[in-house]
Parts: C-alpha cells; sequence; structure tokens
C-alpha cells in the first residue's frame, strides 16, 4: 500500500515541478542545466536514497560526475541493491527520459530492477551504456538506441529480451564491447554485425541464436574475447576462426556443433580460455594443440572426442585447468600431462581411458582436483601421488585400480572417492581432514568402521571383503550389478540438485535443447544457470524453437488434454515427428507440490525404460516454461477409447487382452527388475494410453515413487478415486500391491466396458458370485466367439479379480501376473457359457 501511494505522488509530483519553474520563470527559457537539475529532481527518489534531495548539490552525490561547467557526465546511481518485488515494480513505473543530460558519457543502471527502456535517443556523447541485469521485456530497442554514434560499450545482458538481433545493431561502428548474453534471442547472428571491426568483446553467450556460427565473425580481426556458449548453433566450427588471431578468449560450449576440432584453432596462439565443451564435436584432439603454449584453461568436455590424448598436451605449460572428461577418449594418460605444474583441476572422468595412472603426475604439485572416475584405469595408486600437497578432491572411483592406498591421502585431501575398484589393504587410524570418503566395493580391510564412521561427516565403507564385524562380502557378484545402481543414483541425485536449485528460485537463463543420447552415456546438460536440462532416447535433435513453433506458443488449439496437473499438448515437429508435451502452468509451476510431481515423474523415468511405459524424450525446466516430451500415443487414453462407443468397438477381445498383459508387463517391471521397485500409485484407465496399433503405455508418473527398502513408505492418499487399494485409506503404507489392486480395476474396466465400481461392491456377496462371466463382459462387443479369446478372456477376470482381494497379501505380485500371460493356459474344463464368477474367484 505504501509503496503504491509514494508512486502515484511522485508521478503526480513531477510535471507540477515542471509547470512551477516555467511560469515561474516567465518568458525565460530553461537553461540546460535547469533541465538537469528538474530531471535530477524527478529520479532522485528512486535512485538515490532520502538524503540525496537539495539538487544543486547533484555533482557530489555518489555515481554523479559532472564537466567543469556543471553538466553532468556520468550517471551511476549507487540504489540500494534491493530485489523485493515492490522495490522493481517501483522502478518500473518511472518513465525516465535521459535526453536532457547532453552531455552524458557514461551511463550506468545495471541491477536497479528497471522494466522501461530509458529514452537515450540522440545522446551524442554517450560512449558507455550498461543495462545488465534488470527486467526488460520485449524485442531490443533499437529506435531508442538511434544516433548513439559514439557508443563505446553496451551491455544489455541478463534481461528479458527476445527476438532476433536488429540489423541496425550494424550501425554502431565505434563499439568495442557488446555484451547481450543472457537474454532470450532467437534466429541467426545478423551478418551486419561483422561491421563492427572495433569489437573486442563479443558475448552473446546463453541465449537462442541459432544456425551456423558466421564465416564473417573472423572479420573482426580486434576480438578478444568471443563468447556464443549456451545458444543453439549448429553445422561445424568454421577453419576461418582460426585466423581470428587477438583472440584470447573462444567459448563456443553447450551448443550443438558437429564436425572436428578445428586444426586451425592452434593458430590462435594468443588464446587463454578455449571453451568447446558440450557439443557434439568428434574425431579427436588435433596434435597442434601443443601450440597453444598461453593456455590457461582448456576445456572440451561432454564431446564424442575419441582417440588418445595427444602427448603434444604437454606444451601447455601455464594450463590450470583441464577438462576432457564425458568424451569417448581411449588409450593411455599420456606420461606429458606431468609437464603441467601449473594444474589445479584435472578431470579426466568418464572416459575409456586404460592404462596405469603416470607417476609423473606427482609433479602438477598444484593440484586441487584429480578425478579420472569411470574409466579403465589399472594398476596401483602411484606413490609419487604423496607430492600432491594441495589435492582436496580426488576421484578414481570406477576403474579397476588395485594395490593400497597412499596413506598420505588422508593427510591433505577432504573429499575421497575410490569405490568400485579393487584396492586391499587397509585404512589408517589418522584420517586428517577427510569430509567425504567412499571407498565401497574394494577388497579393503576395514577394521576400524564405527571410528572412521563417527569421524567422517560422508563415509561409505561398505561391501568391502574384509569388514569390522561384518560378513565375508562376495564382492565379484555384486560388482557388475552395483555398477548399474550406483549409476542410476547418482543421475537421480544430480535431478534432484537441479530440481531444488529451481524450486529456490533460480532465475537465469537457460537454453533448452534436446540432444541425442550417445550410446549408453547419459549426458546431463546443465546450462551455466543449472535450470535445464536435456536428453537422452532420441534419435534426433529437438530444439526448443521448433517446440514452441509446433504448438505457436503451447496455444490452445494444440492442447490434447490435462493430466494429474499440467496440460497435454501435441506438437509435429519440422522432422515430421510428433511429439507430446506435458506443460505446467505458470500457477502450477509456482506450486511446490507440483513442481515436484514434474520433477519426480523426470526422476522415474529415467531410471526406467519398457516398451509398455512411455517414453520421456526430454524435458525443460526452466522458471518460464516447464515441459516434458514424451513419445506420443495416438490413440490417447484407455479410457476415453472405452468412453467413446464407436472406438470401444473397435476394441476386440484379443485387443483388450493385449492392452491388459501390456500393463502387466509394465508393472512387473517397475516392480521387480528396477535396482529399487517403484510403485506408481496411480494406475487408471486413465493413465494407460495406447498407441496406432493399440498396444498400452503405462503414463503419468507424477506420483509414482521409489520404495525405500528402509523405511515404512508412510505417505499421502494419492490416486485416483474408484482404483485406490482399500488397505491405503488407514494404513497409508504405499506397496507394490496397491498397483495390483488398481491393476485389478483397471483389468475388470477393460473387459465390462466400464469402471467396476457398482461390481465390486456386491463382488463378495454369495449371489453375485452366481453371476456369469459372459453377462458382465462389455456388451457393446459380440461375446468371444474363438477358443482362444474365450480362454483368454476368462483368465483375465480371474487374474483381475485376484487382484482385487481385499488383503493385499493374497493378491498376485506383477510378477505373477506377467507370468500368468506368458505361459500358455490349460484348456477350459467347463463350456465359456457357463464359467462364473464365483468359479473364478475360488
Ligand atoms: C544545497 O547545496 C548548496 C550547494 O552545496 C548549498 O549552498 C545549499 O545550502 C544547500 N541547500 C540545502 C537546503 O541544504
Ligand atoms: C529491501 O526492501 C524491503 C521491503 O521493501 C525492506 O524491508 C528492506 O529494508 C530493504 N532493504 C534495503 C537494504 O533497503
Ligand atoms: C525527453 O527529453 C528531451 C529533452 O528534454 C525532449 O526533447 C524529449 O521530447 C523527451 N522525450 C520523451 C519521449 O519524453
Ligand atoms: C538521429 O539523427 C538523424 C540525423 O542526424 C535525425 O534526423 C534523427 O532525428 C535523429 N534521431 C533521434 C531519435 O534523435
Ligand atoms: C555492467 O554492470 C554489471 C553489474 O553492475 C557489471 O557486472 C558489468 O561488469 C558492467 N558491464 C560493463 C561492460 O562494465
Ligand atoms: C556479459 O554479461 C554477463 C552477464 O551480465 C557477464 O556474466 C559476462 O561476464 C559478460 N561478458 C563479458 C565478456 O564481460
Ligand atoms: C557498415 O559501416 C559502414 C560505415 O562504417 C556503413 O556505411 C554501412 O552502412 C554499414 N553497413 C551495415 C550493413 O550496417
Ligand atoms: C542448423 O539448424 C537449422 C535449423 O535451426 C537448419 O535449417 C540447418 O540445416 C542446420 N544446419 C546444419 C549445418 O545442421
Ligand atoms: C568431472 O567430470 C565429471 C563427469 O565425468 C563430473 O561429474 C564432475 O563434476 C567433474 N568434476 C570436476 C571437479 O569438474
Ligand atoms: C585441515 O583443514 C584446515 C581448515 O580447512 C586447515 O587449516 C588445515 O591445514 C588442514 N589440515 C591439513 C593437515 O591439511
Ligand atoms: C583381496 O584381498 C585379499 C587379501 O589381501 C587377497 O588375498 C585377494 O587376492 C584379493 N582379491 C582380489 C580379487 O584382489
Amino acid at each position: 500500500m505504501a509503496i503504491s501511494c509514494t508512486c502515484i505522488i511522485i508521478l503526480t509530483l513531477v510535471p507540477l515541478v515542471f509547470v512551477d519553474i516555467t511560469t515561474d520563470a516567465g518568458t525565460h527559457k530553461l537553461s540546460a542545466l535547469d533541465e538537469e537539475a528538474n530531471a535530477m529532481l524527478s529520479i532522485s527518489k528512486e535512485l538515490w536514497s532520502n538524503q540525496y534531495n537539495n539538487v544543486s548539490n547533484r555533482c557530489n552525490w555518489p555515481g554523479v560526475n559532472c564537466n567543469k561547467a556543471g553538466s553532468i557526465t556520468l550517471l551511476s546511481p549507487p540504489i540500494p541493491r534491493n530485489f523485493t518485488d515492490e522495490f522493481s515494480t517501483q522502478i518500473c513505473l518511472l518513465k525516465l527520459n535521459f535526453s536532457v543530460f547532453q552531455n552524458l558519457v557514461h551511463l550506468d543502471l545495471s541491477e536497479i530492477g528497471l522494466c522501461e527502456f530509458p529514452k537515450l535517443s540522440g545522446l551524442k556523447k554517450l560512449q558507455h551504456l550498461n543495462l545488465s541485469y534488470n527486467t526488460f521485456e520485449g524485442e531490443l530497442p533499437f529506435t531508442l538506441l538511434e544516433n548513439l554514434t559514439q557508443l563505446l560499450v553496451l551491455d544489455l545482458s541478463a534481461n528479458r529480451f527476445f527476438g532476433s538481433i536488429p540489423l541496425i545493431f550494424g550501425q554502431m561502428s565505434s563499439l568495442t564491447h557488446m555484451n547481450l548474453s543472457n537474454n532470450l534471442l532467437i534466429d541467426k547472428v545478423p551478418f551486419t554485425l561483422t561491421n563492427l571491426t572495433h569489437l573486442l568483446v563479443l558475448d552473446l553467450s546463453n541465449n537462442y541464436i541459432s544456425g551456423t556460427i558466421p564465416q564473417e565473425l573472423s572479420k573482426l580481426e580486434r576480438l578478444v574475447m568471443l563468447d556464443l556458449s549456451g545458444n543453439s548453433f549448429n553445422g561445424s566450427i568454421p577453419l576461418i576462426l582460426g585466423q581470428m588471431s587477438s583472440l584470447t578468449h573462444m567459448k563456443l560450449s553447450n551448443n550443438l556443433l558437429v564436425g572436428e576440432v578445428p586444426f586451425t584453432l592452434p593458430n590462435l596462439i594468443q588464446l587463454l580460455v578455449l571453451d568447446l565443451s558440450q557439443n557434439k564435436l568428434s574425431g579427436f584432439i588435433p596434435h597442434e594443440i601443443g601450440k597453444l603454449t598461453n593456455l590457461l584453461t582448456f576445456d572440451l568436455s561432454s564431446n564424442f572426442l575419441s582417440a588418445p590424448i595427444p602427448e603434444q598436451i604437454g606444451y601447455l605449460k601455464r594450463l590450470t585447468s583441464l577438462h576432457l572428461h564425458s568424451d569417448l577418449l581411449s588409450g593411455f594418460i599420456p606420461r606429458e600431462i606431468g609437464k603441467l605444474t601449473n594444474l589445479v583441476t584435472l578431470n579426466l572422468s568418464s572416459n575409456s581411458l586404460s592404462g596405469l595412472i603416470p607417476e609423473q603426475i606427482g609433479y602438477l604439485t598444484h593440484l586441487e582436483v584429480l578425478t579420472i572416475g569411470s574409466n579403465r584405469i589399472d594398476g596401483c595408486i602411484p606413490k609419487e601421488i604423496e607430492h600432491l600437497l594441495h589435492l582436496k578432491v580426488l576421484d578414481l572411483s570406477s576403474n579397476a585400480i588395485s594395490g593400497v592406498i597412499p596413506y598420505s591421502l588422508f593427510i591433505h585431501s577432504s573429499y575421497i572417492d575410490l569405490s568400485n575398484n579393487r584396492l586391499s589393504g587397509s585404512i589408517p587410524s589418522q584420517i586428517g581432514n577427510v569430509s567425504y570418503l567412499d571407498l565401497r566395493y574394494n577388497n579393503l580391510s576395514i577394521k576400524n568402521t564405527k571410528e572412521l564412521e563417527s569421524l567422517i561427516p560422508f563415509c561409505y565403507i561398505c561391501c568391502n571383503r574384509f569388514l569390522d564385524n561384518d560378513e565375508y562380502y562376495d564382492w565379484d557378484d555384486q560388482l557388475d550389478d552395483h555398477h548399474n545402481k550406483h549409476f542410476g543414483r547418482s543421475l537421480v541425485l544430480v535431478i534432484i540438485v537441479v530440481c531444488i536449485t529451481i524450486s529456490l528460485g533460480s532465475v537465469g537463463i537457460g537454453i533448452c535443447i534436446f540432444r541425442a543420447r550417445h550410446h549408453d552415456k547419459l549426458e546431463n546438460k546443465a546450462t551455466k544457470n543449472g535450470d535445464l536440462f536435456s536428453i537422452w532416447n532420441y534419435d534426433g535433435q529437438i530444439a526448443f524453437e521448433d517446440i514452441i513453433e509446433a504448438t505457436e506458443n503451447f496455444d490452445i488449439r494444440y492442447c490434447i488434454g490435462t493430466g494429474a496437473y499440467g496440460s497435454v499438448y501435441e506438437a509435429r515437429l519440422p522432422s515430421g515427428k510428433t511429439v507430446a508435451l506435458k506443460k505446467l502452468h505458470k500457477t502450477e509451476s509456482e506450486n511446490p507440490s507440483y513442481y515436484k510431481s514434474f520433477c519426480n515423474e523426470v526422476e522415474v523415468l529415467t531410471e526406467i525404460r519398457h516398451r509398455n511405459i512411455i517414453r520421456l524424450y526430454g524435458y525443460c525446466l526452466h522458471n518460464r516454461c516447464m515441459f516434458l516430451v514424451y513419445e506420443y500415443l495416438e490413440r490417447g487414453s484407455l479410457f476415453c477409447i472405452l468412453a467413446d462407443e464407436m472406438e470401444a468397438q473397435e476394441l476386440k477381445w484379443s485387443k483388450r487382452v493385449n492392452i491388459i498383459k501390456g500393463t502387466a508387463y509394465a508393472l512387473a517391471h517397475m516392480h521387480h527388475h528396477c535396482p529399487s521397485p517403484i510403485v506408481h500409485r496411480d494406475v487408471s484407465s486413465n493413465n494407460v494410453l495406447l498407441n496406432s496399433e493399440l498396444e498400452a503405455c503405462v503414463s503419468d508418473f507424477g506420483t509414482a515413487r521409489l520404495l525405500d527398502p528402509d523405511s515404512s513408505n508412510q505417505t499421502l492418499l494419492v490416486g485416483t478415486y474408484g482404483y485406490i487399494a482399500p488397505e491405503l485409506a488407514y494404513t497409508m503404507s504405499v506397496t507394490t500391491k496397491c498397483d495390483v489392486y488398481s491393476f485389478g480395476v483397471v483389468a475388470l474396466e477393460t473387459m465390462m466396458g466400464h469402471h467396476p465400481g457398482e461390481f465390486m461392491s456386491i463382488m463378495s456377496k454369495p449371489s453375485t458370485q452366481q453371476l456369469l462371466v459372459k453377462d458382465v463382459l462389455d456388451p457393446r462387443i459380440p461375446l468371444p466367439k474363438s477358443q482362444k479369446d474365450m480362454k483368454d478372456v476368462v483368465h483375465v477376470v480371474k487374474l483381475a479379480l485376484a487382484c482385487l482381494s481385499s488383503d493385499p497379501k493374497s493378491r498376485p505380485s506383477m510378477q505373477d501376473v506377467a507370468n500368468e500371460f506368458s505361459v500358455s493356459k490349460a484348456s477350459m474344463n467347463s463350456s465359456f457359457f457357463d464359467v462364473s464368477i464365483y468359479q473364478l474367484m475360488h
């Protein structure tokens, strides 16, 4: 209340002040300085604190510089950095007109919550304009920048500008610094930008800019920093970029770039930072890389680079960070790595490197992070590792390393992961500063388990052959199994972390790109802002823009239904493929419980893959739009088909039996074949979808739950009325048997053609049991005629009745049900037309 009042007062006062002065002055025209004074008065309350109210003294205000004549040349209001909503609204209301400040050279209005673009046209002397970190929304305001011919520095980063970069930007020909990063810009880089030949810095990162990287960029000969990361650039890296000899920073990470690392890049001998990570680059690391002797950071991670690491890497003597993880690198770790004596971070995880850890590693005396996990390294941990006095993080997990652990590691490091190796020997009782220790799945003899667990906050030492008071652990049997579990769990963890990050309100601008899954290597590519996730499972690329375009920004016309939460849209991609999108409504995405469901669905569907379980192609987690991308199932839900007279008739007995069978297989898979059982909790005919062949796919995993064997799995009651197992109402304890019950309802519903609620309520009464099966079947299609159909239908009804048993213990497991479908059935002893419900229940 208070704030809106102040604003209204300000707005009405400002014109009054102007009027007063002009009338007082009579015919006397306002001097330019008086105009500046008036303008300062109108913005002082918002941009300076109350103590700065004497505009005569304005040249002495903080963030104000004047020339000798007293005209303002620099404005950089030191307003309190207060990001509450009220505050930004307040600044929003101002109609800022800076055109009066004709001598302004430097204007910095960054981070003050402006949402309306200030009027700047005609500020001929303006050289430095910083409007970053505001909340501008809309297209880039090119008319407002008109005639700013002297502009050298333009920083519009971290706003919400959308649309394409205007051609007219190519006319700010003096520009040396252009930062448009962290917006929502789309389309190609306009060719006119290559006219900005004075540019030193060009940062277009974290937008949705697409197309290939223009060859013409090479005309920007003075460019020192080029950052195109976090966009949708495709095609290969132009060879000609190797001519931009002034470059010190080249960042092209997190795009869709393919092809090889150009052999010309190493001509850029001034480079300090080269980041090509998170693309789809293939081929090998060029030997010429050894020419980049100034390089400090080298990142080729998360590509498809193969072949061994070239030994020329040893020439990069100034290197402090080397990231080659998540590629397909093979061969040995070159001994030359020992020449990189300035290295602080070395990450070679998730490749196919083999051989030994070279003893030369001991020369890297500044090393703080050494991660070589998930490779095929064998041999011992070289004792030279004890020279690494600054080593904080050591991850050698999931290799085949044997021998003993050098005790020195435990003195300095704080994070040690050596799990999944073949290490033997014992653990010292002095464990220094270790706060994370994972030694699981080794062959260690750990006598002081309890003590270690009490000293180390995160201590995982189970599953070794020799444990204090523990049984002999047969690790060979468990090893493979564990590898899989370990992987799944860390993935889930990553997703949870992302979800938490977002629910804590991170509002970065992300980029939503859906990428192909590479072999079995899951690629989880979060953007720098960490608010988006990408994808696997799909044999092509789905670009965010394609989805927006295909649904005309989620126009209602493309909506094909609503789920337990969110709406489902159909999107026909340019490739011709159709996908289904489940999009959270804006209000829902702000509601933690829907948000949780959304994340849950991602988490669960990431864990499972089955032909009768809907496939998740990807998802976008972004504060502006959250959606899941699924395979599209043409025929919609079983419920809808059964409700439609025409479609129900098409659903013959064999089809119905097949649907039940598919559903049973899906649930059996979830319950019994996943690392930990997954309970769907909302099995209903609404959540069984059918493809064009009328095959079933279980969907809607928003409420599914990974069963934790160590907890009682107490929970809130969720599910669809009419499908919830009766015991849930009073025990609140989730078991796989709850799904079995719901499955029973769906099976019966499919046979009867409608929800069996009425039947179920009287099912146990003796009178009902005299009912014949043929009399409860869906009357809209003829009774089964073939021997096979008769047998199958009776079989399904029998299984369904067993699943509906009120005692969870006497229900079959989904595995039993699935087995029943796989074995051939004995022929019936009685005629189909005489089979009664009673018979099937006993
Ligand atoms: C405003 O500042 C001027 C110049 O510094 C000074 O002379 C004047 O006394 C100030 N007025 C008030 C009301 O403080
Ligand atoms: C920020 O705004 C809030 C609410 O308007 C206010 O309570 C708080 O004091 C402000 N903080 C600063 C540093 O001005
Ligand atoms: C901004 O101020 C200048 C100079 O006072 C004036 O000429 C111009 O019309 C104003 N522009 C707007 C849009 O108010
Ligand atoms: C920009 O300059 C041109 C030519 O000098 C002039 O006609 C035009 O009015 C100016 N635009 C603005 C917004 O000042
Ligand atoms: C613009 O302002 C932001 C925030 O104050 C600052 O981080 C950034 O360096 C500035 N940009 C330029 C080009 O000075
Ligand atoms: C561009 O702006 C972003 C966000 O404000 C900032 O993080 C980045 O460092 C800037 N780029 C350059 C090259 O200064
Ligand atoms: C490029 O700059 C020149 C002057 O430096 C100008 O005449 C020309 O119109 C500009 N081209 C584009 C496409 O903006
Ligand atoms: C890059 O993507 C665009 C669509 O965004 C497509 O038309 C073009 O063919 C792609 N180019 C390459 C080289 O893949
Ligand atoms: C090293 O790479 C792995 C991926 O293989 C990643 O999970 C890990 O966070 C990276 N560690 C560091 C310190 O960069
Ligand atoms: C343990 O950590 C503390 C604080 O991080 C540090 O001061 C101390 O030197 C460390 N001890 C060893 C042996 O590295
Ligand atoms: C495990 O350690 C024991 C005792 O050190 C040793 O005898 C055995 O060969 C080791 N097993 C493997 C598979 O390395």
